[in-house]
């Protein structure tokens, strides 16, 4: 089929990406002149495994283009919208950049014959959005919820061995163009071939569709979200308890997620949840319920947790450091979210990073992929601290290591050579990397979330301070 994807982000060029590696031939659209020209050159300014493979690949079916999006629009058979859904002041979703890709399709089309065009909702947007865009376009045009479940890091998996594919319509003629659409992920056929993106072991292949209507898939997205994000600040908020009663969260985590009713995975306590999607989403739908009469006041205490995660993280490095930051030179491991990605969007990592210089601790940081995002986010305060090449450089004469983000190469660390570039061998760990018995061992004075503090100078049975 012949799709257009406009939006060139995280979603839209990983779903353009992905459609082409499906077989479609695919114009990706975006307004960012910069970005389009980027891509024309092969270049892929997002970092996301695969991706790089996937567009090279493609580049006969996969063309980008500065918003002409009229000619796009009307070769087309599906139109799919992954522009940003940001938050307006307040928590409501703006969907200012939906609403203007929705007018250009419609003066696209307005003097054009067609016989019938699909227009896909791929950008997370609140229930209600697909019945407002379909007053606006012609009645030959079906408007589709069709959410993206990608997260950074494994985006070009998640859209090609999807756990589900949500689709939302009351067109029969809709639900049978996205399944053919998405056919060779639904009959398995694309794992066969022998250039295929490998199915990683979480994968699912062949995968399903969920056929329901446009506002039940659209409180999909948002629901799994907020789950997601509920999860994650449900184990926090335990770890909190564990660290009061001596308990151990890791333990408590894998005993909970053993029960197949509750499952291991959303379960890791740390410094919380960021990202450009779960803070965002989460207000989205609480204003949107709030729109519709209902108060999602569980969301807020979610919200209130996962922020209160941080500031129980920097107690715990106060702590560690005698009860003083001012003058300390802290070394941050991990900038980004998570791991496997540069994005450093609403990032707990960057918070800290902030909170411990605007306390006049010196710091120096060091991130696999995300130092150059980060640099961008520390307007004003970046000339107090600087970027290490390395752990090891970032550590060296440090009072204390602070771990920030999972990245898997913090935890394959030489630890012992890591100790021994510090001027004191503490350890912070916001993400439970290592364990406090081995950290004995080596000599740490190691804190961690929900779990006992170990080589602590007062003998307390807990990791926080005060
Ligand atoms: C965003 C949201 O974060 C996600 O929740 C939603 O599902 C999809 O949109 P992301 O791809 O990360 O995901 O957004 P972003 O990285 O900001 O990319 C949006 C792209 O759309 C940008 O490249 C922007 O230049 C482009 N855009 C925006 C247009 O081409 N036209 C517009 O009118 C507005
Ligand atoms: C999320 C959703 O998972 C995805 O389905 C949706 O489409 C977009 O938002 P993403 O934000 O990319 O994906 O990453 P995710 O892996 O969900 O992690 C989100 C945050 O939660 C990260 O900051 C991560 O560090 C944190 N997290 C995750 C935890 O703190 N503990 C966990 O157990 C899992």
């Amino acid at each position: 089929m012949n799709v257009t994807v406009v939006g060139s982000g995280y979603v839209g060029l990983v779903v353009a990406a992905g459609l082409a590696e499906l077989g479609h031939n695919v114009i990706c659209i975006d307004k960012d002149a910069e970005k389009i020209a980027q891509l024309r050159e092969g270049k892929v300014p997002i970092f996301e495994r695969h991706l790089e493979e996937v567009v090279r690949r493609q580049e006969r079916r996969l063309r980008f283009s500065k918003n002409n999006l009229k000619a796009a629009v009307r070769q087309s058979d599906a139109i799919f919208i992954a522009v940003g859904t940001p938050i307006a002041p307040g928590g409501k979703c703006d969907l200012s950049y939906v609403d203007e890709v929705v007018d250009s399709v419609a003066e696209a089309l307005s003097d054009v014959a067609f016989a019938h065009k699909l227009v896909v909702e791929k950008s997370t947007v609140p229930v209600g959005t697909g019945e407002q865009i379909a007053r606006r376009l012609p009645k030959r045009v079906d408007v589709v919820s069709n959410p993206e479940f990608l997260r950074e890091g494994t985006a070009v998996t998640d859209i090609l061995y999807p756990d589900r594919i949500v689709v939302g319509t009351d067109s029969p003629k809709a639900l049978a163009m996205m399944r053919e659409l998405y056919r060779p992920l639904l009959d398995g056929s694309y794992a066969l071939r022998a250039d295929a993106v490998p199915c990683p072991e979480s994968g699912k292949c062949p995968t399903r569709m969920i056929a329901t209507t446009v506002e039940s898939a659209e409180i999909i997205k948002h629901a799994s979200n907020a789950f997601l994000a509920m999860k994650i600040s449900f184990i926090n908020a335990i770890s909190a308890v564990c660290e009061q009663a001596g308990a151990d969260v890791e333990d408590v985590a894998r005993g909970m997620g053993t029960d197949s009713r509750i499952g291991p995975r959303f379960l890791r306590a740390g410094i919380g949840y960021g990202g450009s999607c779960f803070p965002k989403d989460l207000a989205a739908f609480r204003s949107v319920a709030g729109e519709l009469g209902i108060d999602l006041d569980l969301l807020a205490e979610v919200e209130r947790i996962n922020v209160d995660q941080r500031q129980r993280f920097l107690e715990k490095v106060r702590f560690a450091l005698g009860g003083r930051l001012k003058g300390k030179k802290v070394a941050a491991l991990g900038i980004s979210f998570k791991p496997g990605t540069d994005d450093v969007r609403e990032s707990p990592a960057l918070d800290i990073v902030r909170a411990l210089i605007q306390e006049g601790c010196q710091v120096s940081a060091y991130d696999p992929a995300a130092a150059d995002s980060a640099r961008k986010m520390l307007y004003g305060i970046e000339s107090r601290m600087r970027f290490a090449s390395d752990p090891y450089a970032a550590a060296k004469n440090a009072d204390a290591v602070l771990i920030l983000t999972d990245w898997n190469e913090f935890a394959m660390m030489d630890l012992e050579r890591l100790r021994d570039s510090m001027r004191d061998p503490v350890l912070v760990d916001g993400r439970n990397l290592f364990s406090p018995e081995s950290m004995a061992e080596l000599g740490f004075t190691y804190i961690s979330v929900g779990r006992p503090a170990v080589n602590v100078s007062e003998p307390r049975a807990t990791g926080t301070a005060g």
